[in-house]
C-alpha cells in the first residue's frame, strides 16, 4: 500500500547541505540519465517538474497527504514532494511520462481512458503510479481491497469509482503481473530553469549498444499558433550565402538572442534564446535538429523546440532556401510556430509581426556575416523586442492611416 506511514528508504543518501548550497545530483529518470546543479532545498517534484520539464507529475499538498507527486523510486511508489532531489543520487526515478507512449499507452493508461476514470485528470498521474506498484508488487490484490490499497491517492474529483474499475480490469488482464513501463528510453530533457540543470551525464553513462540518443520533437498536430513566411533579397552571392547556412554554429549566431550550448550529435543541438516583450522576459532552452542540409536545393530545414521557466514552450518547424538570382541570393524562411503558456497572451498577429521582424534581422545578420566572413556581431543578450513591438505599432498604425487615407 502506498501511504505516508511507509517512506521509501531505497535510493536515500543522507546530504549535509545548508539549504540553499548547490548541490550535485545524478539519476536516471524515465531511462535517461541526467545530471542537475541544485539547491539543496529542491524536492523531487520541483526537480522534476522545473528543472526537466516533466511536468507530469502533479503537485497538490506538498505534504505527503494528497499522493498526487507518487512517482516510483527504484521501482517503488514514493511522494516526490517528501524527497529531495539531492537524496536521490544514483536513483532510478519513473514519472508518469515512462509509463506509456502516446501512441503506444501502458494498459493501465488504456484501462483508465476506456473506463472514464479521468475526469480532470489531475489526480490521474498519481493515481496510475500508485496502481502500478500496487499490481507490480501484490498482484495477487482483491478487489474488496482496491479502496484501501489505493487510498494513499486523493481524487478531488471524488472520481473513485471509475479508477477502481480501471485498477481491477488491468488487474484481471495481467494475472501474472503488469507491464513495465513502456517508455524508458535516452532522450534530452528540456527544463523551465536556467542553469546547468538538465543535462545528460555523459560522461557517467553506462556504455550501451543503443544508438546515440533517443530525442523526438514532435510537433503538436493541426495548425500551428501562427505562420510566418519572410523573403529577403540579400545582395550577396549563392555561395557566401550558402556558407553561412552550413555551418550550423554560425547560422545560430545570426538568430536573434541565441545561442547554441552543446552539440548532441546526430544533428542535435542544445541551446537558448531569449526574447523580451516589454516587461515579459522570456528565456528559453531547448533542443533543435537539423532534418535537411542540401546545398543543392539551398534548403536547410529545422526542427526546434524550447521551454522558459515560466511554462511558455514554443516549437517551430523552419525552412530555409537561399536560391541564387541576378543581384544576389534570394533568402527564404517559412516557419510554422506553435505557442503554448504565457506566450500565446501575446496574440497570433502580434506574435507573427515579432516572428518576422526575428527573421528579418536574421537575415541581415547572414547578409553581414557572408559579406564579411566574421563572426556575426550580436549579443545573446535578449534581442529589443521592446523595439521590435514599437515597430511593428509603428507599422500597424501607418497601415491604418494609409487605409484611412485610401477611403
Ligand atoms: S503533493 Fe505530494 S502528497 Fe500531495
Ligand atoms: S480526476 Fe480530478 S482529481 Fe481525480
Amino acid at each position: 500500500m502506498t501511504s505516508i506511514e511507509e517512506p521509501v528508504q531505497k535510493g536515500l543518501r543522507p546530504v549535509r547541505a545548508e539549504a540553499d548550497d548547490t548541490v550535485e545530483v545524478r539519476f536516471t529518470v524515465n531511462g535517461t540519465p541526467v545530471v542537475l546543479d541544485l539547491p539543496a532545498r529542491v524536492t523531487l517534484a520541483d526537480a522534476l517538474r522545473d528543472h526537466l520539464g516533466l511536468t507530469g507529475t502533479h503537485v497538490g499538498c506538498e505534504h505527503g497527504v494528497c499522493g498526487m507527486c507518487t512517482v516510483l523510486v527504484d521501482g517503488e511508489a514514493a511522494r516526490a514532494c517528501l524527497l529531495f532531489a539531492c537524496q536521490l543520487d544514483g536513483a532510478e526515478v519513473v514519472t508518469v511520462e515512462g509509463l506509456g507512449r502516446p501512441d503506444d499507452l501502458h494498459p493501465l493508461q488504456e484501462s483508465f481512458g476506456r473506463n472514464h476514470a479521468l475526469q480532470c485528470g489531475f489526480c490521474t498521474p498519481g493515481f496510475l503510479l500508485s496502481a502500478y506498484d500496487l499490481l507490480n508488487n501484490e498482484p495477487e490484490v482483491t478487489d474488496e481491497e482496491l479502496p484501501a490499497e489505493l487510498s494513499g491517492v486523493i481524487c478531488r474529483c471524488t472520481g473513485y469509482r471509475n479508477i477502481l474499475t480501471a485498477v481491477s480490469e488491468t488487474r484481471a488482464a495481467y494475472p501474472e503481473g503488469i507491464p513495465e513501463p513502456g517508455n524508458c528510453a535516452r532522450r534530452t530533457l528540456v527544463g523551465r530553469s536556467g542553469g546547468r540543470s538538465a543535462t545528460v551525464a555523459e560522461e557517467h553513462a553506462e556504455p550501451s549498444d543503443e544508438p546515440a540518443r533517443t530525442v523526438e520533437i514532435v510537433l503538436p498536430e493541426g495548425e500551428p499558433t501562427i505562420a510566418v513566411q519572410v523573403d529577403t533579397a540579400l545582395d550577396v552571392p549563392f555561395d557566401e550565402v550558402w556558407r553561412v547556412l552550413a555551418d550550423v554554429h554560425v547560422l545560430a549566431g545570426c538568430l536573434p538572442g541565441a545561442e547554441l550550448t552543446e552539440e548532441l550529435g546526430e544533428q542535435l543541438y542544445a541551446g537558448r534564446a531569449q526574447v523580451a516583450v516589454g516587461p515579459i522576459k522570456l528565456s528559453f532552452h531547448g533542443i533543435a535538429r537539423v532534418l535537411e542540409q542540401d546545398r543543392e536545393t539551398g534548403t536547410i530545414r529545422v526542427l526546434a523546440e524550447g521551454q522558459d521557466t515560466g511554462g511558455a514552450r514554443t516549437q517551430a518547424d523552419i525552412t530555409l532556401r537561399a536560391s541564387a538570382t541576378a543581384a544576389g541570393t534570394d533568402l527564404r524562411a517559412d516557419a510554422a510556430v506553435y505557442l503554448t503558456g504565457r506566450i500565446a497572451q501575446f496574440g497570433r498577429a502580434l506574435a507573427g509581426d515579432i516572428s518576422r521582424r526575428m527573421f528579418e534581422q536574421f537575415a541581415e545578420s547572414v547578409r553581414q556575416v557572408a559579406t564579411t566572413g566574421e563572426a556575426p556581431q550580436q549579443s545573446h543578450a535578449a534581442p529589443s523586442a521592446f523595439r521590435m513591438v514599437v515597430a511593428t505599432l509603428v507599422d500597424r498604425i501607418k497601415r491604418i492611416g494609409r487605409r484611412r487615407g485610401g477611403e
